[in-house]
């Protein structure tokens, strides 16, 4: 009998990747079929669901919601799911995992741009940076007073994160430089070699980092586990002189009542570079604030970072068209 020639697999790409990345995709696509959505522009859900329909390989960005209702729209041909990000809660891994697909984010590429941001949110919250800004613009200058636009120091201070993942770890090198005195940390999983190439490193437990800590970072991935994690309970055991900073995902706090907790001066101030939803309305509450600095999603914003970050994605897809397996798959 006649030999049935291998299905080629159809990509198809959300939107444009950066430049770098679409060099490496078109210098390799001739074993598939390419289907870029050919936009700068965020894919809205519907066109979503229907772009899908009987696709082997889907690259997706954060904003994308591959929901299961987008995983079962897609059919059963849908293999792999490569995501230009680290994180994968745009994703129902639940299905995934259901129907066997592969899914790989980008680990690694992120880290540096997003410890150097954490660090400069910390300071621009603590040191009072925007606001000293606006402050300036207004003309509301008085001439130098000893204690006016003060804030707490980082050094010698006390540091608690949440989350020491690669992000983590990378920001607990940097507070080293800072002179901190001691890094209290919460993670899944214990990480001895780091605490004693640090030194004043300690895993402890919420309620400990929480009494402790006169700056608490969130930088960890949202999982059922750290879902509104930051709630009233969470912010009422931080130290009424603790801030807040969050560059992991809007949904570990609870936007509410962080509000409730920076107006009535539970905490002192927080820095969020994340928010529920994103982007944040412009007439939101938390703007009005002057104990919050929100940013619009830009911890990883670097050109080489982001350039890395969508190369990464495209050498998953590749390497799971042309091998079977992606490059930095996720466990499912
Ligand atoms: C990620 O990749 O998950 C980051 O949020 C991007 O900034």
């Amino acid at each position: 009998g006649q030999a049935t020639p291998t299905k080629k697999y159809t990509a198809f790409l959300t939107r444009r990747l950066p430049e770098p990345a679409w060099k490496l995709l078109k210098s390799q696509n001739s074993n598939f079929n390419l289907i870029v959505r050919d936009s700068e522009e965020h894919i809205p859900y519907k066109e979503l669901l229907e772009s899908v329909v009987g696709i082997d390989v889907l690259l997706c960005l954060i904003p994308d919601q591959v929901d299961k209702k987008v995983i079962e729209n897609a059919g059963p041909n849908l293999k792999m799911i490569s995501t230009m990000s680290v994180g994968t809660d745009h994703i129902d891994l639940t299905t995934c995992k259901k129907y066997s697909i592969q899914v790989a984010n980008a680990p690694g590429v992120l880290t540096d741009a997003c410890a150097d941001f954490t660090i400069g949110l910390l300071l621009s919250v603590s040191r009072r940076i925007v606001e000293g800004v606006a402050r300036a613009q207004k003309g509301d200058w008085p001439p130098w007073h000893p204690l006016w636009m003060c804030g707490p120091s980082l050094n010698r201070s006390t540091v608690g994160i949440v989350g020491l993942g690669q992000i983590g770890q990378a920001v607990a090198r940097r507070l080293i430089g800072f002179g901190v005195g001691r890094i209290l940390y919460i993670a899944n999983t214990p990480k001895p070699e780091f605490e004693k190439a640090l030194g004043i490193l300690e895993k402890t437990d919420l309620p400990t980092l929480l009494r402790n800590s006169d700056f608490i970072l969130a930088l960890c991935p949202l999982t059922s586990e750290t879902r509104n994690l930051f709630d009233k309970n969470v912010f009422s055991q931080m130290k009424s002189t603790a801030i807040f900073i969050n560059v992991s995902r809007g949904p570990v706090v609870n936007q509410d009542d962080l509000y409730e907790a920076l107006v009535n001066k539970k905490i002192l101030a927080a820095g969020i570079d994340v928010t529920t939803p994103e982007p944040l309305p412009p007439f939101h509450p938390l703007y009005q604030l002057d104990n919050c600095v929100i940013t619009p999603h830009i911890a990883s914003a670097e050109f080489e970072s982001r350039n890395n970050l969508a190369i990464l994605a495209v050498k998953n897809l590749l390497s799971g068209i042309n091998e079977g397996v992606m490059q930095t798959p996720i466990d499912l």
